[in-house]
C-alpha cells in the first residue's frame, strides 16, 4: 500500500568502522548492569538467559560477547539485534550515530536523498504518535471524564496506585484516555506546532467532510499504544467505555468495541505484535513467547507478573508475526479462548509458526473464559500452570478433531474428522513429531474407542476412513471398558523397549550394527521416536552424538530419561550393551507374539458362523505358537 523506501546498502567500510569504534562493553553494560571487570574480560549475568552466577562474558580487545551458559555470542552489532529486537541495517545505523560514523552508502546520490526524505518523513510520523501517546496519558489523570476509562480499568483489578506491578503495565503500554470531545487532541497537536498531515497519515486525526480542518478519530476510549520492537510508537488501539450520561448513541449505532489505528508507513497490522517491547526480555528469557488474543489480556497478565505475552492485534497469527516473535525465541505458545473462535484462530496459525520454523504449543482455555479472567480470578498461577500443561500444536488440532463431540456427531461428520486427522499426521513435515503424532492418535482412537488399541491405531484409522466408518457400521470390537480408557495400562514390552532404547543412547554407534538394527523393526511409539532422533544427531563419520540436537528432537517426557542415560551410562562396553539390548529384544518379541497369539484366539470367538475367518484365524494362531516355540 505504501512504497518502502529502497533498502540502502550500508557499505562495508562503514560497518567495519562501526564494529571498531563502538565500545562493547558500554553497549552491554547498559542492558547488563551486573557486567564486572574480571580480568582481561567483563563478566555478568546473561540477558539471554536465565542464571545466577554469571557466564557472559564480554571481551573488549576482539568486540566480542559470548555466553558460557546459552552460546549466545557476536559483535556489538549482534548484541543489539538480539538484544533489542533490531535489524541489521537498524543497528548499525543506530551504533553509527552513537559514535558519530556518518552513513556511507553504496547506492547513488538520488537514492541516497529519497531515502533520507523517507526517513525524515518516517521520524515526522513516530513524533506525532508519540506526542499524543503522551497527551492520552495526561488525560487519564486529568481530564473530566477520566473516571470512565479508570472504572473499565478497575473492573480487570488495575487501579493506578495500588500495586507496583500494575502501575508499571499501565506505563509500560501506556494507557491513556481519548477525551469525548471532537477536537482535544487535534487543538494539542496544533498547540505543538504538529503538521496535521503527519497526524492525518498516522491515523490520528480525519479530515472533515467539510473541507476545512480536522477531527479525532479516537474520542471517549480508553488508549492502547502499540509499540514496535524498538520502543516506538507505531499505532493505537482504543477501547470503547461505557456510554456518556446523554451522550448513548442509537442501539444500532453501537461503536465497534475496538478502534485501532489504519495502516500507515510506520505500521503495517500483520507485522506487528501487540506488547513485542514490553515483553521482549521476558520473551527471551522464558525462551518462549505466550499469544493471547486480546489486548486487555496482554496488559492483564504483564500486571500479574507473566510478562512474556503479546497478542496479533486483532488479526489471524500472521507468518510476518511468527517471524519477528522467532527473533526472541524458538518457540511460542498459544493461549487463546477456548470458544469455537480461539480453536479456528490456532488452525489458522498453523500455517504461520510453519513457515516462520517457529515452534508452537497450545493451551487452551475453559470456553468463555479470556486470560485475564483468569488471571483475575484464579492469579497467575492458573496461567502458569495453562501454559505449562500445553500441547504441540499438532496434538492440539487432534484433539479438537477427535474431541468429546466426536462420538455423539454422525456417520459423516466423523468421518470428515477422521479424514482430517489423517491429513494433519501425513501433512507433518517432522518425520520424528509425525511418528509421536502416530503414537498419538493410537491414544485419542482408544479413547474414543474407533479401533482396538494397541494395534496400530494410525493404520486402523486409515483403513477406517477408507472403509467403513462411512457406512457407520455396528461395532465388531468389543468396547473398551471405561477404566481401562482412562488409566492407560503401560503398555506390555514398554520395559523392554525402554531398556533397548537405553542401551542405544548409551551405545548409539550400535545402530550401525545390523544384528541391532534388524531387532529395532519391534519397537512402536516413543521408543520410534527417541531412535530417530538418535539417527538424526548421530554423525557416522565423527563416530560423535550432538546431544543437544538429539535432546531437543524428543519428547519433553522423555528428555529426563535420556539425559540421565547420557549423563550417567550403566553400560560399562559397548558389547555390553548390545548384550543387553539383545536379550531384550528376545523378550519383547516373545511377548508380542504370545499376545498376538491370544489376540487372534478372542478374534476367533468373535468371528463366530464365518467359518473361512475362523479357519484362517486357527492357522495364524498354529503358526505363531509354532514360531515362538523356534526362538
Ligand atoms: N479487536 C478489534 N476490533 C474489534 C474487536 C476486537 O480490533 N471490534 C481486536 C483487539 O485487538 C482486541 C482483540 O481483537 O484486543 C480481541 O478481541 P476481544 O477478545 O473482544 O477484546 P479484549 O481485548 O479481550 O477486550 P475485553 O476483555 O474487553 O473483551
Ligand atoms: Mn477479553
Amino acid at each position: 500500500m505504501f512504497a518502502r523506501a529502497p533498502d540502502i546498502l550500508i557499505s562495508p567500510e562503514t560497518i567495519a568502522l562501526v564494529r571498531d569504534r563502538t565500545d562493547i562493553v558500554a553497549i552491554v553494560s547498559e542492558a547488563v548492569p551486573s557486567l564486572k571487570k574480571k580480568g582481561r574480560t567483563f563478566v555478568g549475568l546473561c540477558p539471554f538467559h536465565k542464571e545466577k552466577t554469571g557466564s557472559f562474558n564480554v571481551n573488549p580487545d576482539r568486540g566480542f560477547f559470548h555466553c558460557f551458559g546459552c552460546k549466545e555470542s557476536g559483535s556489538a552489532i549482534d548484541f543489539v539485534m538480539k538484544h533489542d529486537g533490531y535489524t541489521f541495517p537498524e543497528a548499525v545505523r543506530m551504533l553509527a550515530e552513537r559514535v558519530g560514523i556518518a552513513i556511507e552508502e553504496t547506492r547513488d546520490k538520488a537514492q541516497i536523498t529519497e531515502a533520507d526524505r523517507q526517513k525524515k518523513a518516517k521520524d515526522d510520523l513516530y513524533a506525532v504518535n508519540q506526542l499524543a501517546a503522551t497527551y492520552f496519558e495526561e488525560q487519564l489523570r486529568t481530564n473530566e471524564h477520566r473516571q470512565y476509562a479508570l472504572d473499565e480499568l478497575a473492573k480487570r483489578g488495575l487501579v493506578p496506585g495500588k500495586d507496583a506491578k500494575a502501575d508499571e503495565a499501565l506505563q509500560a503500554f501506556r494507557i491513556g484516555y481519548a477525551p469525548a470531545g471532537w477536537d482535544g487532541l487535534a487543538t494539542y497537536l496544533k498547540k505543538h506546532v504538529v503538521s496535521p498531515t503527519a497526524a492525518e497519515t498516522v491515523g490520528l486525526l480525519v479530515p472533515r467532510s467539510s473541507g476545512s480542518g480536522y477531527y479525532d478519530r479516537f474520542r471517549h476510549r480508553l488508549m492502547f499504544a502499540v509499540v514496535d520492537p524498538q520502543g516506538r510508537v507505531v499505532a493505537f488501539s482504543g477501547r470503547a467505555l461505557a456510554d456518556l450520561p446523554g451522550q448513548a448513541p442509537a442501539p444500532d449505532q453501537k461503536p465497534a468495541k475496538y478502534i485501532n489505528s489504519p495502516e500507515s508507513p510506520i505500521y503495517t497490522k500483520g507485522q506487528m505484535l501487540f506488547g513485542i517491547h514490553q515483553a521482549r526480555h521476558a520473551i527471551r528469557q522464558a525462551e518462549e513467547a505466550i499469544c493471547v488474543e486480546g489486548n486487555f489480556d496482554v496488559l492483564s497478565l504483564h500486571a500479574r507478573g507473566i510478562t512474556n505475552v503479546v497478542a496479533p492485534l486483532g488479526t489471524a497469527f500472521t507468518t510476518e508475526q511468527a517471524k519477528l516473535l522467532k527473533r526472541f525465541a524458538p518457540s511460542i505458545v498459544f493461549l487463546f479462548d477456548g470458544d469455537a473462535a480461539g480453536k479456528k484462530a490456532v488452525r489458522l496459525s498453523r500455517t504461520a509458526v510453519r513457515e516462520a520454523k517457529l515452534g508452537a504449543r497450545v493451551a487452551t482455555l475453559p470456553n468463555g473464559i479470556d486470560p485475564d479472567e483468569l488471571a483475575r480470578e484464579k492469579g497467575s498461577r492458573a496461567i502458569e500452570d495453562l501454559v505449562a500443561s500445553a500441547k504441540g500444536m499438532l496434538e492440539a488440532l487432534m484433539d479438537m478433531a477427535l474431541d468429546d463431540t466426536f462420538v455423539s456427531s454422525d456417520a459423516h461428520e466423523r468421518l470428515d474428522r477422521l479424514k482430517d486427522v489423517l491429513a494433519l499426521i501425513n501433512d507433518e513435515e517432522d518425520f520424528v513429531v509425525q511418528q509421536m503424532a502416530k503414537s498419538y492418535s493410537d491414544m485419542l482412537a482408544g479413547r474414543l474407542d474407533i479401533v482396538r488399541s494397541g494395534t496400530g491405531a494410525f493404520e486402523a484409522l486409515e483403513r477406517k476412513v477408507k472403509g467403513d466408518v462411512a457406512k457407520s457400521q455396528p461395532r465388531r470390537v468389543a468396547p473398551f471398558d471405561d477404566k481401562t480408557a482412562r488409566i492407560a495400562p503401560k503398555p506390555p514390552g514398554s520395559e523392554e523397549r525402554k531398556a533397548i532404547v537405553g542401551a542405544l543412547v548409551e551405545y548409539p554407534v550400535l545402530l550401525e550394527d545390523p544384528e541391532v538394527e534388524k531387532e529395532l523393526a519391534h519397537l512402536e511409539g516413543p521408543s520410534v521416536v527417541v531412535v530417530a532422533a538418535l539417527r538424526r544427531a548421530w554423525n557416522p563419520d565423527s563416530k560423535s552424538l550432538d546431544t543437544d540436537a538429539f535432546l531437543s528432537q524428543i519428547p519433553v517426557g522423555l528428555q529426563g530419561f535420556a539425559a540421565r542415560h547420557l549423563a550417567d551410562p550403566a553400560m560399562e562396553s559397548e558389547s555390553a550393551a548390545k548384550g543387553y539390548l539383545l536379550d531384550n529384544a528376545k523378550q519383547l518379541k516373545r511377548l508380542l507374539l504370545s499376545q498376538e497369539a491370544a489376540q487372534i484366539t478372542r478374534e476367533m470367538y468373535r468371528a463366530q458362523g464365518d467359518s473361512d475367518a475362523e479357519f484362517s484365524h486357527l492357522k495364524e494362531a498354529q503358526e505363531k505358537i509354532l514360531a515362538k516355540r523356534r526362538t
